[in-house]
C-alpha cells in the first residue's frame, strides 16, 4: 500500500519570519500524524528557516524548483546541492506556473529531475493539461508527452525515487477542482504509462498526488479514490487551520479507503 503524502506549495508567499512561526505551529499540530508524509515547500529564501523550525519533526521541506547544473553562470537559479544545504530533502519540478512563466520544457524538466535525483533529493514532478487541451479531448495526449519527455532516460530504480503530481492547469488557483473521478482517471492513465515504461512493481509503488484547488472540504472525496495518493496544495496550505484540516483527512475517509 502506498503511503499518502500531503504537500503544501507556498509559491511566492511568506517571509522568513512568517515561515518560522508557521512551521513552529504546524509541527505541534501534526506531531501525532503518522498516516501520511507531510511536505512544506516555502520560497528559497525561507528554506533554511523552515528546515530549522522543522528539525526533529515529521515535516519534510521541499524547494519549488531546481537548476540542472551544480553551479555556474545561471543568474537567479538554485542548484540541488544548495537546496540540500538549506535543509530541503525534496523539490517540486515542472510546476505549470514555471512552464508558463519561465518557458520550462519537458526536456528542461527531465534535466532538473536527473540533477535532483543525483543529489539525493526526492523530485515531485508536475504534469497536467490546460483547459483548452482538456476541452479538445487531448488530456491523455498531453500527459503522455509530458511523461515521455519528463521521464526520458530514467532507470526503474531512479523512477522509484520520484513522486508525481497530476495538476490540471485549469484547476490551479481557480477554485475549480477536478472531480475525484476525473482526477482518478488521469492518475490511472499516468500509472498505466508508468507500467508500460518501468514495469508493474514501479507503477504500483509510484505515489501520484492530485493538485488544483484542494481544500479541507474536498480532500476526503479525493482521498477516497485509491488511485489518488495525496495532494499538492497551493492556496489552502498558506493557512494553518486549513492545511492541518487537509492533513487530517483520514477520520473522514477511514471507512472508504481500503488498501
Ligand atoms: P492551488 O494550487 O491549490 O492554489 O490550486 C495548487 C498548485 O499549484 O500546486
Amino acid at each position: 500500500m502506498r503511503r499518502p503524502v500531503i504537500a503544501g506549495n507556498w509559491k511566492m508567499h511568506k517571509t522568513i519570519a512568517e515561515t518560522s512561526a508557521f512551521v513552529a505551529r504546524l509541527r505541534e499540530r501534526v506531531a501525532n500524524v503518522n498516516h501520511c508524509d507531510i511536505v512544506v515547500a516555502p520560497p528559497f529564501t525561507a528554506l533554511r528557516a523552515a528546515a530549522e523550525a522543522a528539525r526533529g519533526s515529521n515535516l519534510r521541506i521541499a524547494g519549488q524548483d531546481v537548476h540542472w547544473e551544480p553551479n555556474g553562470a545561471h543568474t537567479g537559479d538554485i542548484s540541488a546541492g544548495m537546496l540540500m544545504e538549506a535543509g530541503a530533502t525534496a523539490v517540486i519540478i515542472g510546476h505549470s506556473e514555471r512552464r508558463r512563466d519561465h518557458g520550462e520544457t519537458d526536456e528542461m524538466i527531465n534535466r532538473k529531475l536527473k540533477a535532483a535525483l543525483a543529489a539525493g533529493l526526492t523530485p515531485i514532478v508536475c504534469v497536467g493539461e490546460t483547459l483548452e487541451e482538456r476541452e479538445s479531448g487531448r488530456t491523455q495526449e498531453v500527459l503522455s508527452r509530458q511523461f515521455e519527455g519528463g521521464f526520458a532516460g530514467l532507470t526503474p530504480w531512479e523512477f522509484s525515487r520520484i513522486m508525481m503530481a497530476y495538476e490540471p492547469v485549469w484547476a490551479i488557483g481557480t477554485g475549480r477542482t477536478a472531480t475525484p473521478e476525473m482526477a482518478a482517471e488521469s492518475h490511472t492513465y499516468l500509472r498505466e504509462l508508468s507500467r508500460r515504461r518501468f514495469g508493474e512493481a514501479e507503477a504500483e509503488r509510484l505515489r501520484i498526488l492530485y493538485g488544483g484547488s484542494v481544500k479541507p472540504d474536498n480532500i476526503a472525496g479525493l482521498m477516497r479514490e485509491v488511485q489518488i495518493d495525496g495532494a499538492l496544495v497551493g492556496g489552502a496550505s498558506l493557512d494553518l487551520e486549513s492545511f492541518v484540516a487537509i492533513v487530517q483527512y483520514p477520520p473522514l475517509v477511514a471507512a472508504g479507503r481500503v488498501g
